[in-house]
């Protein structure tokens, strides 16, 4: 008989943060290959900085959201219910994890019903391709007025997937599945990886498709088929293991997607403020952080949250004057040092962009 989803969630959700016996991390996202020229007359003062930007219709603190995560498991609740408390006093948005367990279990409602705890803040809603592919647009609709969200965030995951007892199998249609959606949907839709990428030639496709913005949820961070390999064994543990350092690194990608009118997020491996500074500089919106919240939550509660926002702002301030950057539009205009190894990477994915064939028919 197939897991239930909430076990599953629960299982997943101490796999991720148990950094004594579990090692899900792919390794590099690519930002140790870039770095910022040093302003020794940089000209401004602190009280000149402002790390703050509009999004969806609200002001938020600082370029950073709390990636999607969890919910519908006891413990995913109380982390659920504090990210959003943290959020809500970091002033920056939050996504909550996948909400199709709610269609199967509607007592759950509660531990997706974000907003009571996160009013002045975007917070997100979550459900996969599949779904938005298989399931009556109208009942999706319904729950996202139902939830108060400012926006809902589709993910894509493949990999996972294709690794996870009972798992999706087909993934045809996905994007016409999202482009149906986005016509219907009463909030901006985002689409999302979940730390394997979007291909350049993708992103066009949904940007395309109606999409507001593509999150590129690159590699070098968590790795959900990592995470699947300790719940497998034999054969299909040995074939996970094979994808340990699958996906294409987030700041490559980034920098040969580009801007696109401010409709990409970075993500999949963001670790520091540092990184954050340099997705911004190579033209994120916005920059997703997944684990380091979920671990900070589980061990810290809404403090623990609180000081990972912190040091995040900190940082970014701090490179922001010592680069002159008034504004976040500013610090997208410094020039940044690129390896030679980072450029031919982004020279390959810019050049890869037009070979995704139109799917939609
Ligand atoms: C415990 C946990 C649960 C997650 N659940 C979801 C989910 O339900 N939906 C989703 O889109 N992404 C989910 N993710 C993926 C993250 O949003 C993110 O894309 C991924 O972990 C890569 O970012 P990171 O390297 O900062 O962790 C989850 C991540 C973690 C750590």
């Amino acid at each position: 008989m197939p897991e239930n989803i909430g076990e599953r969630k629960a299982r997943h959700l101490s796999i991720c943060v148990d950094e004594s016996r579990y090692s899900v991390e792919s390794g590099s996202a690519g930002f140790d290959q870039i770095s910022f020229v040093h302003r020794a007359l940089p000209e401004v003062g602190a009280e000149d900085i402002d790390t703050g930007l509009d999004f969806l219709g609200r002001r938020i603190r600082m370029p950073v959201l709390i990636s999607s995560m969890t919910g519908g498991s006891d413990q995913g609740y109380e982390a659920n219910k504090n990210l959003a408390r943290a959020a809500q006093e970091a002033g920056i948005p939050v996504g909550m994890g996948s909400m199709r367990i709610l269609f199967r279990k509607p007592e759950v409602f509660d531990h997706f019903y974000l907003k009571r705890y996160a009013p002045d803040i975007p917070v997100f809603a979550n459900m996969g391709g599949v779904q938005i592919r298989d399931f009556p647009h109208t009942e999706v609709t319904e729950m996202i007025r139902r939830l108060e969200v400012d926006a809902l965030v589709v993910h894509l995951n493949p990999g996972q997937e294709l690794f996870q007892d009972g798992g999706d199998r087909d993934f045809t249609g996905i994007l016409d599945g999202i482009a149906r959606f986005c016509e219907a949907s009463p909030v901006p839709v985002i689409v999302k990886e979940t730390g394997f990428g979007i291909h350049p030639g993708e992103v066009t496709r949904l940007l395309d498709a109606g999409v507001s913005y593509v999150n590129l949820a690159g590699s070098g961070g968590t790795n959900w088929v990592t995470v699947e390999a300790y719940r497998l064994d034999g054969t299909m543990q040995a074939a996970a293991d094979e994808f340990a350092s699958w996906g294409t690194p987030t700041a490559p990608l980034l920098a040969a997607v580009g801007r696109r009118g401010g409709r990409i997020i970075a993500s999949g491996g963001l670790r520091s403020g540092m990184d954050v500074a340099k997705a911004t500089a190579l033209g994120a919106e916005l920059s997703g952080l997944a684990l380091p919240f979920i671990r900070a939550v589980v061990s810290g509660g809404v403090d623990g949250v609180i000081e990972v926002t912190e040091k995040l702002r900190k940082t970014l301030e701090t490179v922001m004057i010592m680069t002159s950057s008034r504004t976040l539009e500013d610090l997208r205009r410094v020039t940044l040092l690129r390896s030679p190894g980072f450029d031919a990477q982004v020279r390959a994915l810019e050049q890869a962009a037009g070979s995704v064939e139109d799917t939609t028919g």
